[in-house]
C-alpha cells in the first residue's frame, strides 16, 4: 500500500521532522510512505520512506507527486492547516485516491480560526470544516427529493465520514446504496 502525508514537520527548521511518517513505517511493516512539505525534508528519506518537496496550495504540485507515487491508498493532510490549503488539497487528491482509500483531514480545529484562514462563523462555507460537514449531507444524496439533482463526484465517491475531535476520517466508495424514498413517500411519488 502507498501513504502519502502532506505535512513531515519541522517547518524551516533543519534537520527536524518525519516523525509520522516513522511512525506510518512501523505501523505498516508492508507500505511505502511518501510525504510532502514546502520545506526539503530529504534528510527523513530511507528505506520505504520518500519525502517530496511540494506546495499543498498548488494542484499542480500535488498532482505531479501523485503521479510519481502511482496508486494512492491512504492520505493523510497533516500540512499547513488553512483552510484554503485543505480544501485544495481534498479538491486535488481525493478524486486520485482508489476506490476503498482512506483520506485524513487533521486539525480541524484551525477551521474555526480567522488568524489561520478560518471563520467564527460555523456555517462559512468556505473552510475545511464547512466542506467537510457539506461532505456529510452527500451521504444521503439518493435521499433527496430536488428534482433532477445531479450527485457529485464527492456524493457518488464517499460512503463513510467520520468525526472525531480536531480529527475527520473519510471513506472512499461507491455510494449506491439505493433509498426507500419512493415507498415512503407516496404522496410525492405514487405507488411504487
Ligand atoms: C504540523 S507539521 C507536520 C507534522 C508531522 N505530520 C508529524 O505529525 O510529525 C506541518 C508541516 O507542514 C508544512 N507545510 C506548511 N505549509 C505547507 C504547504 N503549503 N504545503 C506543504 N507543506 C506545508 C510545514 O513546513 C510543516 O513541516
Amino acid at each position: 500500500m502507498n501513504l502519502l502525508e502532506i505535512g513531515i514537520g519541522g517547518y524551516n527548521r533543519a534537520g527536524q521532522g518525519g516523525a509520522s511518517l516513522r511512525m506510518w513505517k512501523h505501523f505498516f511493516p508492508n507500505a511505502q510512505i511518501f510525504g510532502v512539505d514546502i520545506e526539503d525534508k530529504s534528510f527523513v528519506d530511507q528505506d520505504r520512506i520518500t519525502t517530496f518537496i511540494g506546495d499543498q496550495s498548488d494542484p499542480a504540485s500535488l498532482t505531479s507527486i501523485a503521479e510519481k507515487i502511482g496508486t494512492l491508498d491512504v492520505i493523510i493532510d497533516d500540512g499547513s492547516h488553512r483552510s484554503p490549503h485543505v480544501i485544495t488539497t481534498f479538491e486535488t487528491l481525493f478524486p486520485l485516491l482508489r476506490d476503498g482509500g482512506i483520506y485524513a483531514v487533521e486539525d480541524t480545529q484551525s477551521s474555526y480560526w480567522p488568524e489561520w484562514m478560518g471563520s467564527e462563523d460555523l456555517n462559512a462555507p468556505n473552510t475545511s470544516m464547512g466542506l467537510l460537514k457539506r461532505l456529510t449531507d452527500g451521504l444521503n444524496y439518493e435521499e433527496f427529493v430536488t428534482e433532477d439533482y445531479e450527485p457529485s463526484y464527492t456524493d457518488l465517491n464517499i460512503v463513510g465520514m467520520h468525526f472525531y475531535h480536531n480529527l475527520v476520517i473519510i471513506e472512499k466508495g461507491k455510494n449506491a446504496e439505493g433509498s426507500n424514498k419512493k415507498n415512503a413517500l407516496k404522496a410525492r411519488y405514487g405507488k411504487a
